[in-house]
């Protein structure tokens, strides 16, 4: 089937190479000239992995070319809009004027056999609006939110765990979804559900499930505030109740909380949009998830500050980490660097380290230093900071490490390392949630 995408970023791109990598014939439409040049070499301007060697399998096969002119996205049947809808500065609220301009470009290419195929994450509310839009070329709209999280996002694209498919009541609607069936017949054919519902609960699907993902994680963190309190372990209490099935041991890990593109500004995208409703009681419960997950920042610098002896002056601090996690450069609303900063500001001499996302890094916050090499970042150290849970990290060798800082000083932002090895060589070992 002949395919557009538009917008590749982190969304379109891995979903123009997907849907090339099954058989159909695609083109990635994006208004980034520097974008489009570097996934037409096969180089994608972002870390995900496999994504490189699925662009250059289905450029080799002439499946997938990538332009910044829409025109010529007017030869495929579906179009998939995948553009971000970043949170709107000085507010709560989702900017969506992306997807509206994408909407607005595809429009004069659309025809009556036309499919129109929302991935954003949007406001409830903005599928219907786009439908009439445009209604005047007889092209159909649907709804397909994206479930794919950085990192594993090639796997969980080209193998979601559901399919929800936003439609309207009647004709257009079921040959709008049947249509879709065919542009994902292999994963259908791989058994995996497939949900049909109105616009507005597909929308309302994607917000809720970020929604419930981010709930999860700040109440792992508030039961890490009690265990510090209390003088309990948060990762032993996580253990324990994620044991009962009914709750689960994934999505509670404790630690320093969430960031990144989707989880902060989605939780808050629905705030503003609930209130737009008339129904913002029904989230306020959301305020409290990002009070408990921005908390955990200022926790990090507190007890990173008490372990050096109540102050940062003049001491080197190692920030291990600075994507928003693993196996991704993204550093949006990045954990790691908001405590970096943090610390930068309060007097302390920050070197921050990433296997992926350091060019990212220093060109949102210039101000720190930046080391690739590992065992270089660590060399000389007061205190090391373990922020983003990269395997590396996790690897590290107690009594290697010792040799290369100046003070054992290890604070365990994501509760990963075993405080026995390390505390067994002579370091301080702190982390969150755990005596
Ligand atoms: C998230 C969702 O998990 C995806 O399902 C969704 O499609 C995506 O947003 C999106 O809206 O596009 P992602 O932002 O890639 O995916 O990252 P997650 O794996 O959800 O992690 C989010 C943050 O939570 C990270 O900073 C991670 O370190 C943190 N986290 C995760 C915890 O602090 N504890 C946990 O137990 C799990």
């Amino acid at each position: 089937m002949k395919i557009s995408v538009i917008g590749c970023g982190y969304l379109g791109a891995v979903h123009a190479a997907a849907m090339a990598s099954l058989g159909h014939e695609v083109v990635g439409v994006d208004v980034d000239e520097g974008k489009v040049e570097a996934l037409s070499s096969g180089r994608p301007s972002f870390f995900e992995p496999g994504l490189g060697e699925l662009l250059v399998r289905a450029q080799d096969k002439g499946r997938l070319e990538f332009t910044t002119d829409v025109s010529r996205a007017a030869e495929a049947v579906v179009h998939f809009v995948c553009v971000g809808t970043p949170q709107k500065p000085g507010e709560f609220a989702a900017d969506v004027t992306y997807v509206d301009a994408a909407v607005e470009s595809l429009r004069p290419h659309l025809t009556r056999t036309s499919v129109v195929v929302g991935k954003s994450t949007v406001p409830v509310g903005t599928a219907d609006r786009l439908a009439k839009v445009i209604a005047e070329t007889g092209a159909t709209m649907m709804w397909n939110p994206e479930f794919l999280r950085e990192g594993h996002a090639v796997d969980d694209t080209l193998h979601p765990n559901r399919l929800v498919y936003g439609v309207t009541d009647g004709d257009a609607g079921h040959r709008a979804a049947a249509t879709l069936d065919e542009v994902y017949a292999t994963m259908l054919a791989e058994d995996t559900p497939r949900m049909i519902t109105d616009f507005a609960t597909a929308e309302l699907v994607k917000t809720a499930a970020n929604s419930f993902l981010a709930t999860k994680i700040s109440f792992i963190n508030a039961m890490a505030e009690l265990c510090e309190a209390s003088g309990a372990d948060v990762t032993q209490l996580a253990d324990a109740i994620g044991m009962d099935d009914r709750i689960g041991r994934k999505f509670l890990n404790a630690g320093l909380g969430f960031g990144g593109g989707c989880l902060p500004k989605d939780i808050r995208a629905f705030m503003a949009r609930a209130g737009e409703l008339g129904a913002d009681q029904a989230v306020a419960f959301l305020k409290e998830i990002d009070s408990i997950n921005m908390r955990r920042r200022v926790r990090m610098v507190d007890i990173a500050r008490d372990a050096l002896g109540g102050s940062f002056i003049g001491k080197k601090i190692t920030v291990l980490g600075a994507a928003f996690k693993p196996d991704s450069d993204d550093v949006r609303d990045s954990p790691a660097l908001a405590v970096a900063r943090l610390i930068a500001t309060q007097g302390g001499i920050v070197t921050v380290t990433d296997p992926q996302a350091i060019d990212n890094a220093q060109r949102a916050f210039p101000e720190l230093g930046y080391v690739t090499d590992t065992s270089e970042a660590l060399t000389g150290a007061d205190a090391v900071l373990l922020l983003t849970e990269w395997k590396e990290y996790r690897e590290l060798d107690p009594a290697a490490t010792a040799e290369l800082v100046v003070g054992k000083v290890l604070v365990d932002g994501r509760n990963v390392l075993t405080p026995e090895l390390w505390r067994g060589v002579g370091w301080t070992y702190r982390a969150l949630g755990r005596p």
